[in-house]
């Protein structure tokens, strides 16, 4: 048992217009989400229903804000090839979560790099409208989860589906199989798969604000990469 892990979090918000140009509340606010979420002190953590209550998991990580870099750019969409973090390389990414702030385009909210890759392209890339919840926000995606969703898999968690149908597996035994992504809101029960789909995982694809936890297995997933053999070892106390 490892205790609480407190990661150092470097933003580069790369922009090429002022709006992109997010500010220091903005930046702060999506701190602020990321402790909530995976600390389980998220006030919306009391809507899960109680198929699922005794499962929401305080992850014990927790997220403090090192530095913010900006530049301004004439790039105006970034593309998910790393382009964005070839050109601003990360800061000491074997000890640091790095966060690319910057226009993906094609509509992506954000993309992670899971654990174990290349040290020059760690971390996770994000829209500025797509990070934190108040300032250049746009909704349903305005309450800062697509990050909590992308640190998710920088941290080892895969959707919720399992990326496939009924037999594929997410490795994580309490989340129940599912036969594809969820949108929107969902009602409860959304049944698939013979099991009510935990659509107000982090992990599926529903709208921030019908997103609230992390499961306990999701918990055990995510803390192995910290321990001694683990691909992030280096961030553990
Ligand atoms: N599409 C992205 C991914 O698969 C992020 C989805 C985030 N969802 C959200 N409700 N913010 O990594
Ligand atoms: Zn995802
Ligand atoms: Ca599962």
């Amino acid at each position: 048992n490892l205790g609480v892990i407190s990661i150092p979090v470097v933003v580069t918000v790369v922009y090429s217009n002022s709006q992109e140009n997010i500010s220091q509340a903005q930046i702060d606010s999506q701190i602020a989400v990321m402790n909530a979420d995976f600390r389980k002190n998220n006030s919306d953590a009391s809507n899960t229903p109680s198929e699922f209550a005794s499962l929401v998991a305080d992850t014990e990580v927790q997220f403090t804000l090192a530095g913010v870099r900006r530049f301004s750019s004439s790039t105006t969409q970034w593309g998910t090839n790393d382009a964005v973090k070839g050109q601003y390389p990360p800061v000491s990414p074997a000890t640091t979560l790095n966060i690319w702030v910057c226009n993906i385009g094609g509509g992506i909210l954000g993309y992670a790099q899971f654990p174990g890759g290349p040290a020059a392209t760690d971390g996770v890339v994000v829209g500025p409208n797509y990070f934190g919840n108040t300032g250049y926000v746009s909704a349903p995606f305005n309450k800062g989860r697509t990050v909590t969703h992308e640190v998710g898999h920088y941290l080892n968690l895969r959707h919720i589906w399992g990326d496939g149908r009924c037999n594929q597996d997410d490795y994580v035994a309490d989340t129940p199989s599912s036969d594809g992504p969820n949108y929107g809101c969902p009602s409860y029960p959304t049944t698939n798969c013979r099991s009510t789909d935990m659509t107000m995982n982090y992990m599926d694809y529903t709208n921030d604000s019908c997103m609230y936890m992390f499961s306990e297995g999701q918990k055990s997933r995510l803390r192995t990469v910290f321990a001694s053999s683990g691909p992030r070892a280096a961030m553990a106390p």
